[in-house]
Order: C-alpha cells, then structure tokens, then sequence
C-alpha cells in the first residue's frame, strides 16, 4: 500500500511519520506515535473521546485523516498538561469530582481548552453547547460544568 511521509509538531515535537491515505489521525497518534493518552472510543466521532488541538482548533481524531494534519501542530492531553505539571484546568476537574471512570476526560479537558480560550467568561449553557458531542457517562456532566465555569472564574480572580 502506498505511504506518504508526513511531518507533524505533537506536542511541541517534531515528528515524522509513514502514513498511508487511509490512516486516521487517532490511528497513526495511538499505534505509531504512541499518545495513548489520545483515547478511542466509538472511532466513528460519536463520543469525543478522541478529541486533539489541530492548529488549536478541536477536532475529533478519529475522523481526522493523518494526511489532514501534515504540517501542523497537533496538541494532546499531555500537551496541555500531565502528572507532574498539571494545567489548571485538569486540576479544576479533579477538585470538583468531574473525573469518575476517566472515559471521557482526555476529550473533555482538550475541549475545554479549546473553548476557554475562546471564551474566558462562560455561561453553564454555553459550556453545556461546547461538550455537547463528548459523551460522559458517569458523572451526569454537572460536575464538568463546574469544573470549566470554575476554572473560568478562578483564571479571572
Ligand atoms: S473515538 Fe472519536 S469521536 Fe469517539
Ligand atoms: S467520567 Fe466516566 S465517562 Fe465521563
């Protein structure tokens, strides 16, 4: 099968990678480039589990072609922050109980991310709007709407 050589920032670092034209960006990030921190979930853009900064944009990476990001700068969970070096929002999520099974939450933090720092003044509905295609399954999404509107608050204070 045909490959391409594609070349993409994961995390501030620069990499390179044989993809065929076919592959996802999920596929090439979990089995080739190991950010197993990327979750697959439903691979059909049903759950948000997949969910990366494109050029810091959302978007779901299951049904994003790896070619689609050649060039570009792709940010993970990890690249927003991991255990030794938390981003606020991950702390937010853990203070207000918004992590149960942890299903969701790689997807739900990257979401976030995109969406504060496109509004640093959210309403509980407009949070509501920007998780609405990531799935949650335990924890009835009250809770991680108080961890964003909290960490909005708190980045103001
Ligand atoms: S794994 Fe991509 S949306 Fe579910
Ligand atoms: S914490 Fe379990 S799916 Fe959200």
């Amino acid at each position: 099968m045909k490959t391409y050589l594609i070349e993409i920032k994961l995390n501030k670092e620069l990499k390179e990678v044989e993809v065929t034209a076919q592959e996802t960006l999920l596929e090439i990030l979990r089995n080739k480039l190991g950010a197993i921190d990327v979750k697959d979930g439903c691979g059909k853009g049903d759950c948000g589990a997949c969910a990366v900064l494109l050029d810091g944009k959302a978007v779901n990476s299951c049904l994003t072609l790896a070619l689609q990001a050649n060039g570009k700068e792709v940010t993970t969970l990890r690249g927003i922050g991991n255990e030794k070096n938390p981003h606020p929002i991950q702390n937010s999520f853990v203070k207000h109980g918004a992590v149960q099974c942890g299903f969701c939450t790689a997807g739900m933090v990257v979401i976030a991310k995109a969406f504060l720092n496109q509004n640093q003044n959210p309403s509980r509905q407009e949070i509501r709007e920007a998780i609405s295609g990531n799935l949650c399954r335990c924890t009835g999404y009250e809770k991680i709407i108080d961890a964003i509107q909290n960490m909005a608050l708190e980045s103001k204070s």
